[in-house]
């Protein structure tokens, strides 16, 4: 019996060996497994064995039973990847060399924020956060723009439906919620949650109700700085600037302030950094940013004594930075993700 058992492992290897065909496969296989076959006959015979004898006939039928299924699973698997080679050609060959990957990158708009940042984390500024819905009070009132301000013309300000409520933003009284227009409220939010001296840094989103063209956009990002302290003056300010600008530019970068208008600081300055350092020709200089120093009348706003601090703020577009840093001359090239574009800011 222990021979018989033993011929039919290696009969049906044999038998095997050579299958191409399904059908082949499913004769040979009854052979052995069928109702009719070898195996199924000596299986049979345990019915046949005194009573002691059973369980050592039953070990040695159930290790021939796998042997046997494992030979005929590997012959269906052959048959079977013959079958797909016919239909769908030669099995994929792993020894080719693979495509090239297509490696991501980070956004050059995030390259610069990033810059910025670095620039101003160097001389102990912090990154704080603020939120992209905001209330009229924060972005208006609070800065010293009033109602009849024309940056609060429905023209300039997306206003949101008087029904949305967000729980998270805290307003004033129950002003209008608008999508920011800049990230200047986010100075009005930390004087009031935190004690000076405070020296903040703001990246984020802001939107206006702007159509799209080279220059323009709906929505575009800006950084805010912020410094309270004791005794600041316009110099401390110029100074700060003339160090970014350095940092960003290269160490004999000139920085011009030019006298401006915004109604949150006194007085307050538009900065242009040099045309020739950005290679633009045939100008001499573009504007960068708006700053001044913090007007009194804010600092009432949010309970800070303007006789014991002084403050300046300063607010940039990063796109404008990034445009005139990698000479891009287009800003809706910034937004439509197109890979070509893309790949020429990967490091
Ligand atoms: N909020 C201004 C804008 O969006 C930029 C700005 C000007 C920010 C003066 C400031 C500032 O902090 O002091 O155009």
């Amino acid at each position: 019996m222990d021979e018989a058992l033993k011929s039919i492992i290696q009969e049906a290897e044999t038998k095997t060996r050579e299958l191409t065909q399904r059908a082949q496969f499913e004769a040979v296989k009854a052979e052995f497994v069928g109702p009719n076959g070898s195996f199924t006959a000596l299986r049979k015979e345990i019915g046949k064995l005194p009573k002691e004898q059973r369980p050592e006939y039953g070990k040695k039928i159930n290790g021939v039973k796998e042997s046997l299924e494992s030979i005929l699973s590997a012959t269906l698997t052959r048959i079977e990847e013959r079958e797909l080679e016919a239909k769908i050609g030669p099995a994929i060959d792993p020894t080719l060399p693979s495509p090239d990957i297509q490696m991501g990158s980070e956004h050059p708009l995030t390259q610069v924020l990033n810059r910025i940042v670095d620039i101003f984390s160097k001389v102990g500024f912090t990154v704080a956060a603020g939120t992209e819905v905001e209330s009229e009070y924060f972005c208006f009132d609070a800065l010293n723009t009033p109602a009849d301000h024309p940056a609060r013309d429905m023209q300039d300000t997306y206003y949101i439906n008087e029904e949305a409520s967000f729980q998270n933003i805290k307003q004033k009284a129950d002003e209008r919620y608008v999508l920011r227009p800049h990230t200047s409220s986010v100075q009005i939010r930390t004087m009031l949650k935190e004690k000076p001296p405070l020296k903040i840094l703001s990246p984020g989103r802001v939107f206006r109700r702007d159509t799209a063209d080279a220059t323009h956009s709906a929505n575009f990002h800006q950084i805010e700085g912020l410094l309270v302290d004791k005794n600041l003056k316009v110099t401390d300010l110029k100074a700060i600037l003339d160090y970014f600008a350095r940092e960003l530019l290269g160490k004999d970068a000139k920085v011009r302030f030019r006298p401006h208008f915004f109604p949150y600081t006194e007085p307050s300055f538009e900065v242009d950094f040099p045309a020739a350092h950005l290679g633009k020709v045939g100008k001499k200089w573009i504007e960068i940013m708006g700053c001044g120093m913090v007007d009194p009348t804010v600092f009432e706003a949010v309970g800070i004594d303007p006789n014991e601090y002084t403050g300046y703020a300063f607010g940039m577009g990063i796109e404008r930075i990034a445009m005139i840093v990698y000479g891009v001359d287009d800003i809706r090239y910034f937004y439509q993700n197109d890979q070509r574009f893309l790949e020429q800011f990967s490091r």
